[in-house]
């Protein structure tokens, strides 16, 4: 059977007092929609379609090609908003589930079970609700003396009486499509102007037709973000949510207050996060690594047994068994191969360094290749950019470059050559060469060490 899910996603929050729209926000590294459109990918299967109105082209820019757009325009309620649909969408599909796109934590589990509930109601919907003590201002499930939802009553629409129902409609429900499209058209405009959707349960039911309400057991879920206090309140629920899965996978946090770890990153087991850790995008990290305190690593990957001590890793790779840090720096491109080492205050950039070269203090490498077993001297600078140009700069395997060696590119250094303290070199060492100085000459053609 056939599931469309439509999110709606059109109105300005206001209240989030902001010059990007709302669902745009960022939620732990991902627009906030990015989130409902996942799950209500997962469930139906197909691009979900969004209702978009307020800063539709912003939205769109974002968003790109995750799902199809329908545009409301004006902004007249969730019942129009879902109205704007109706000539994509009609005889497509069996179900149409509705979801908002500011309500980032509702899970593919919930959404599963809603739609399985509407599959084997006699009814045209089947609507998710949430018992609560705070009302946050949500629509209230009216029920009548023998326990089947009635209605819905919005907060400003609602009695005293009514006001005291502590079972609030989710805005998340699961309809009948052919019924769908034409109960839509029943819907009055209210007296705010608008046109509520969650006047199709009173619609069904004033047609004798009953309306199934799944109970969640999880308020968290349905959280709708509408100022930036309910943005943080369901980051740190996210949050929580990621960090717990992963303790629970074999990964070691020891402060998962204060750690970090985006939806998309994936841990290796027995991998230990120390506090203050941030791991963000399209990151993956191996197994038995330790990584912080106070470490960011952002769409990088890391081999298995690595350590990563105070530093910020973008968009590198990093092989297995290599120790960065403390206070290391591996920008875009930099590649370290199995075995590093990179020590104090090091920056890499743009490069590939050899299998277990060592890269002790204070260095810099732009634009670099290294063969194996290459050592860097304390304060080695590759002198990369002649102000124009990034220039590269090859290294030998096994060459020795002595502390404080400038390296100016291009430049290459044979394999097994040496270079002297201070050295200066604006030309090619020959392999097995040691060279000196400021520019540095080759002096002697050094022995073979075993
Ligand atoms: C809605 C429900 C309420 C429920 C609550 C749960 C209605 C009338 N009320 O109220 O019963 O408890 O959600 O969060 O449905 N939107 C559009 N176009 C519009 C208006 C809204 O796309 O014209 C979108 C918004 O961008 C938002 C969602 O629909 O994503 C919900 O709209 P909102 O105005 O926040 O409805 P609530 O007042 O929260
Ligand atoms: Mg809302």
């Amino acid at each position: 059977m056939t599931i469309t899910a439509v999110i709606l996603a059109a109105g300005q929050g206001t209240r989030m007092r902001s010059a990007t729209p709302k669902v745009l926000h960022s939620l732990l590294g991902h627009p906030m929609a990015s989130y409902a459109i996942e799950s209500a990918r997962q469930v139906s299967g197909a691009k979900p379609v969004l209702v978009i109105g307020h800063a539709q082209d912003e939205v769109r820019q974002v968003l790109g090609e995750a799902v199809e757009y329908v545009v409301q325009e004006p902004q007249l309620g969730t019942g129009h908003a879902v109205m704007q649909a109706k000539s994509k969408l009609e005889g497509k599909s069996k179900l149409v589930l509705v979801t908002y796109a500011d309500m980032p934590l509702i899970s593919t589990e919930s959404l599963n079970k809603l739609v399985g509930a509407q599959r084997s109601h006699i009814g045209p919907l089947t609507m998710l609700t949430v018992i609560a003590q705070n009302p946050r201002g949500f629509g209230r499930v009216v029920r009548d003396e023998q326990g089947n939802v009635k209605e819905v009553v919005e907060e400003a629409q609602a009695t005293p009486k009514q006001l005291e129902i502590n079972e609030l409609n989710s805005g998340v429900y699961c309809f009948d499509a052919d019924w769908l499209w034409q109960a839509l058209d029943e819907i009055q405009l209210s007296s705010k102007g608008e046109y509520y959707l969650t006047d199709l349960v009173g619609i069904a039911t004033s047609h004798d037709l009953s309306v199934q309400a799944l109970v969640s057991e999880d308020c968290d879920e349905v959280i709708g973000i509408n100022t930036r206090v309910h943005l943080a309140e369901a980051a740190a629920i996210l949050r929580k949510r990621i960090n717990e899965s992963w303790m629970l996978s074999g990964v070691t946090l020891i402060d998962p207050a204060s750690t970090f770890i985006e939806s998309s990153v994936t841990i290796g087991q027995d991998t230990v996060i120390w506090p203050n850790t941030y791991l963000q995008g399209d990151t993956n990290v191996g197994q038995g690594c330790v990584i912080g305190p106070n470490t960011i690593i952002n769409n990088s990957q890391v081999g298995n047994h690595c350590k990563v001590l105070f530093s910020i890793l973008e968009k590198a790779v990093v092989e297995d068994n290599v120790d960065i840090g403390p206070f290391g720096h591996l920008r875009k491109g930099a590649h370290l191969a199995e075995g590093v080492h990179m020590g104090n205050f090091g920056e890499v950039k743009n490069s590939y360094l050899g299998p277990g070269t060592k890269m002790g203090h204070f260095s810099y490498i732009g634009d670099t290749t290294t063969g194996t077993d290459v050592n860097i001297g304390a304060g080695t600078i590759t002198c990369n950019f002649d102000g124009k140009n990034k220039n590269h700069t090859d290294i030998g395997a096994g060459a020795f470059i002595g502390s404080d060696t400038m390296l100016v590119a291009p430049v290459e250094i044979g394999a097994g050559a040496r270079t002297g303290a201070g050295a200066v070199v604006t030309k090619r060492v020959p392999p097995n060469t040691l060279a000196v100085g400021m520019p540095a000459r080759s002096i002697k053609k050094l022995e073979k060490s075993d």
